[in-house]
């Protein structure tokens, strides 16, 4: 029996009632798959037996939240509130009135659920209007790197480098796309049978793919990398081991003296992370363009400006390359330009901006070694396809980048850099580099741990000079390679 104490609860709570029918019958994304037939017989206003299959335990604390419930309640404020309006209004003011009503349609409907789970609810039907649906507690976590949702049932997260599956839920596949659809909508992207695989981002710079059927066989699944708030600094990777001290000093010099730097590192081994945290050694009066396909990259400075490319339409026009970006960014009297990931002909660009007054320019590639990472240069020129002579490409490439850094994922699952290497010159057709700082790998510790330490290997760059006319006193010792058996870590 329903309690209602005063006309207008009555009023919600019948208009709630008639609209849930007309709402869960209602099936707008339903060319995709066959309509469910819903059981309506536990429907808010005349059931109150939660329905088994349907309580999914979302919240972290292992609480079981009834999904069921948070539709109901969920639809009949599709009624009952003038939903249009509340999304426009400020965040806490639609949150607060959500849940109000959300609060006060639970109550009448004389739900069979403690407090706690009632608070959960109100909370699930506020993220459902105006968040990420059941991804909201993930997307709140700050631990969660990655949001991975393999089918509406199947959702693992990674943290910490580790995969785990939750117990987050949707309730089928129409409710997994209607949240695709809100995130790729805000974008201003679609996604749909014609249109089926998408990229789009979060408001807070997390970068979104979804992909459905007809191509995505067990339903619409979508993948969330995280946009981490508190980055990696220097000082974290030192604790973590990533790199040592004699490096980040290094480093650091070598990015205030405006040298160009290439980062290289396979998928995931923190190039962006790193790109980062070298960025914060520009100065505040340099101007700085960045150029990215998914801005990733949190400059610091005043003194920036963001492009990022954008992707063929519907229609396969209206493509921006990173090429044009970097063209253009030159027609921005840039003292700086970062390119998030060098990928294909911009490469060219790129080196002549390098060679042309735009010195300090930092770039990050994907190849396993620093000679690896040359190669795959000399690749990306050709794809510019101006059939550059190989010495042409080489001496553009050796004058251009001054220094090479190498990421590695090691077995351990732990990130290094690997090596820091200065590229010097030509010897004929041959690019000559030298390694300076080395990760020199020693084996492996009982628990599967990667053991080594870093050291110089003992070359006396020959940037130090240009280290030192830039103003840094870097002191030549920082060279020394570490006397092994004394204080090998
Ligand atoms: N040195 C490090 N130690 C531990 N985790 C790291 C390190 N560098 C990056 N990460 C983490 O690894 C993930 C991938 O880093 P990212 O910089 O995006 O890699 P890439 O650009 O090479 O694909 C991120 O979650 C990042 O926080
Ligand atoms: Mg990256």
């Amino acid at each position: 029996m329903l309690i209602v104490n005063d006309p207008c609860s009555l009023l919600i709570v019948v208009l709630a009632t008639k609209l849930l029918e007309h709402a869960m019958n209602k099936n707008h994304l339903s060319n995709l798959r066959p309509a469910k037939k819903v059981d309506t017989s536990t429907a808010a206003a005349d059931g109150h037996k939660p329905v088994e299959s349907s309580v999914v335990r979302f919240s972290e604390n292992g609480e079981a939240v009834d999904n069921e419930w948070i539709k109901k309640i969920h639809e009949a404020l599709l009624t009952a509130l003038d939903l249009s309006r509340v999304i426009n209004m400020p965040a806490d003011k639609a949150r607060s009135q959500i849940r109000e009503a959300a609060t006060k349609l639970l109550n009448e409907a004389n739900a069979p659920l403690s407090a706690s789970t009632r608070q959960l609810v109100v909370r699930g039907v506020e993220n459902e209007i105006l968040g990420h649906g059941p991804l909201e507690p993930l997307l709140e976590d700050p631990t969660v790197s990655d949001i991975l949702v393999n089918r509406f049932d199947s959702v693992y997260v990674e943290r910490k480098g580790k995969l785990v599956e939750t117990n987050v839920k949707f309730r089928d596949d129409d409710h997994l796309l209607t949240i695709i659809d809100r995130i790729v909508s805000h974008v201003g992207r679609r996604v749909d049978e014609s249109s089926p695989m998408v990229d789009a981002r979060l408001s807070d710079g997390s970068r979104v793919n979804a992909i459905i059927p007809p191509l995505a066989l067990d339903g619409p699944a979508m993948s969330i990398r995280r946009f981490i708030r508190d980055k990696l600094s220097m000082n974290d990777l030192i604790n973590i081991g990533s790199i040592n001290d004699a490096m980040s000093e290094v480093l650091g010099a070598i990015v205030k003296a405006q040298l160009n730097i290439i980062v290289s590192g396979g998928t995931g081994t923190g190039k962006t992370t790193i790109l980062n945290i070298l960025s914060g050694y520009i100065g505040s009066t340099e101007r700085i363009i960045t150029i990215e396909d998914s801005a990733e990259l949190q400059l610091q400075q005043p003194h920036v400006v963001r492009l990022e490319t954008r992707p063929e339409n519907i229609e396969g026009k209206g493509e921006i390359s990173q090429r044009e970006l970097v063209k253009n960014s030159l027609r921005m009297r840039p003292d700086r330009v970062i390119i998030g990931e060098v990928r294909g002909g911009e490469a060219l660009d790129m080196l002549q901006a390098m060679n042309t007054g735009h010195d300090g320019s930092l770039a990050t590639l994907h190849a396993n070694t620093p000679r690896d990472a040359i190669s795959r240069l000399e690749n990306m020129i050709s794809m510019a396809g101006l059939q550059l002579p190989m010495s042409a490409m080489r001496s553009q490439i050796a004058s251009a980048v001054d220094v090479i850094l190498q990421l590695e994922r090691m077995e351990d699952g732990k990130r290094r850099i690997t090596s820091l290497t200065e590229v010097q010159g030509m010897e004929g057709d041959i690019i000559t580099m030298s390694e300076i700082f080395a990760f020199n790998r020693t084996g492996l510790d009982e628990v599967g741990d990667v053991t080594g330490y870093f050291s110089a290997t003992g070359v006396v760059p020959n940037f130090h000079e240009k280290l030192k006319k830039r103003g840094s006193d870097i002191s030549t010792s920082l060279y020394k390679p570490k006397s092994i058996g004394l204080d090998a870590a």
